[in-house]
């Protein structure tokens, strides 16, 4: 099927190189000449796992642009642009209006492809972009016949193509029978499961399709609000307990875990750490909390979740103050950039705030994250930060270490290696990366997220570390 992507960002370019390679003629827009220019040169703009082996795979069916025309002749049109949060917590629509207009200018009567909100759009968008693109063909003389649906995307940086090929349920918001049954057969690949598995991308052992749900534009576009809300509500929720567990000397890995054994709840988003971050999650809430409050609602729920995890953010500062007392001229290190492991993507990453308030406080800043240094150099270029190599240069000389992001790598490090570069050895585990008896054993003064008054305890019981 020839289908067209406006956007090639993390959500356009994954799908479109997955859509490609499972046999779709895809044409991916973007409005950014730099961002093209790197594609039709092969070179992925983003990291993700399996990039260049599907780009590659994929690139017979392939090919980027920056012009509309043409558009169309697709039978489908997809809008994967950005929809960034006003200043008053709105999604910002211009990006998506901006689509539509071009799209729309470019329909010459003939064939009217279906256009489909991948973007996360506030409901009822779906309903205001059918409206716009009839307007202009009607101001341009041609019968109004465009359909659109929302399709809403849920796949996760990181796992994005794991997402892609084997996701949980695809949901179709479309009014038209028409509408619904072309984008099953645009998703059949993945709901027949019938394509050639990528061997770096196996099929999760007992998959056997996703679950095809089909409904209303305006209730798919809720789908993903509420989807994202409760996702981020949990994080807060086990976040809010690990304040808790730490007061009374529990562990919140122990209250998680067992919490998680219950099937009504599940183990998954039980992470306590030092809060979501990313380009979605904050967005998402405040604008559905914008869009309820048009409504003379609110949703204190969704509220709170915000509010828990700004306070779980500026917890990471505390402990840092508490296990340094003099912040002034300490050397910190900061394990992780990105906003979560196996990105490179730095929006609304916790690492931001925390550098600034560090920097403000007079310390000293080193930064090592295995992908995601050159956005955050090239986002904040005049940061008096220093970028480690690799993380034994990264502890050299440093009083702590603060781990921000759980890289696989992280895990991996040679700690008594990391202690032995450092001046004093003090740890802040933002992701419970690490056990923390090992780290007391190692020589650390550790602490965790819901659990480090445990270990200064085993610390005043045997202190092995001298600051
Ligand atoms: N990133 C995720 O994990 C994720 C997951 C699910 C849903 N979403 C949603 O998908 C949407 C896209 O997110 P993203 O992370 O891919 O954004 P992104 O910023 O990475 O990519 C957006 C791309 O759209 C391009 N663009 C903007 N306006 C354009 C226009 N008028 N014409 C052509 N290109 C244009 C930009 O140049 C950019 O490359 C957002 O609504 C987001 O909320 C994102």
């Amino acid at each position: 099927m020839q289908v067209t992507i406006i956007g090639s960002g993390y959500v356009g370019l994954t799908t479109g190189v997955a859509l490609a390679y499972l046999g779709h003629q895809v044409t991916l827009v973007d409005k950014n000449p730099v961002v093209v220019g790197s594609l039709v040169n092969g070179v992925s703009t983003i990291y993700e796992y399996g990039m260049d082996m599907l780009m590659q795979k994929a690139r017979h069916n392939i090919n980027f642009t920056t012009s509309f025309a043409g558009v169309g002749s697709s039978r489908v049109i997809l809008i994967a642009v950005g929809t960034p949060s006003k200043s008053n917590g709105d999604a910002d629509l211009g990006f998506v209006e901006s689509a539509v207009t071009q799209i729309a200018e470019q329909l010459d009567g003939n064939n009217y492809p279906v256009i489909v909100d991948k973007s996360t759009v506030p409901p009822g968008t779906a309903n205001r972009v059918r409206t716009l693109v009839n307007n202009i063909l009607i101001g341009r003389r041609l019968h109004p016949e465009v359909n659109v649906a929302s399709n809403p995307e849920f796949l996760r940086e990181g796992t994005a193509f794991l997402d892609a090929l084997y996701p949980d349920r695809i949901v179709i918001g479309a009014e038209e029978q028409s509408t619904t049954e072309l984008l099953i057969e645009l998703n059949k690949p993945i709901i027949e499961q019938d394509f050639v598995v990528p061997a770096s991308l196996p099929r999760p052992k007992g998959y056997t399709g996703p679950v095809l749900f089909s409904t209303n534009p305006l209730n798919a576009e809720l789908i993903k609000y509420a989807s994202n809300a409760f996702l981020s509500a949990k994080i807060s929720f086990i976040n809010e307990f690990a304040g808790l567990a730490e007061l009374l000397n529990a562990d919140i890995i122990e209250i998680a875990h067992g919490m998680g054994l219950d099937s009504r709840i599940g183990d998954k988003f039980l992470r306590a750490g030092v809060g979501w971050g990313g380009s979605c999650f904050g967005k998402d809430a405040r604008a559905i909390l914008y869009t309820a409050q048009k409504y003379g609602y609110s949703l204190p729920l969704v509220q709170a979740a915000i509010e828990v995890n700004d306070r779980q953010k500026k917890l990471v500062l505390s402990k840092i103050r508490s296990a340094l007392k003099t912040v002034p001229g300490s050397t910190i290190g900061i394990m992780g950039l990105a906003f979560k492991p196996d990105t490179d993507d730095i929006r609304d990453t916790p690492a931001k705030d925390l550098i600034s308030e560090l920097l403000n406080m007079g310390a000293f800043i080193k930064v090592y994250d295995p992908m995601a240094m050159d956005n955050y150099k090239k986002q904040y270029p005049d940061l008096p930060v220093e970028y480690a190599m690799d993380l034994e240069n990264l502890a050299k000389g440093c009083d702590a270490l603060v781990l921000l992001t759980e890289w696989e790598q992280f895990k991996d490090a040679d700690l008594p290696a990391l202690r032995q570069m450092m001046k004093r050895y003090i740890f802040i585990d933002g992701r419970n990366l690490f056990d923390p008896r090992v780290m007391s054993e190692l020589g650390f003064v550790y602490c965790g997220v819901g659990r480090c008054v445990q270990v200064k305890e085993l610390d005043a019981a045997g202190p092995k570390v001298q600051l």
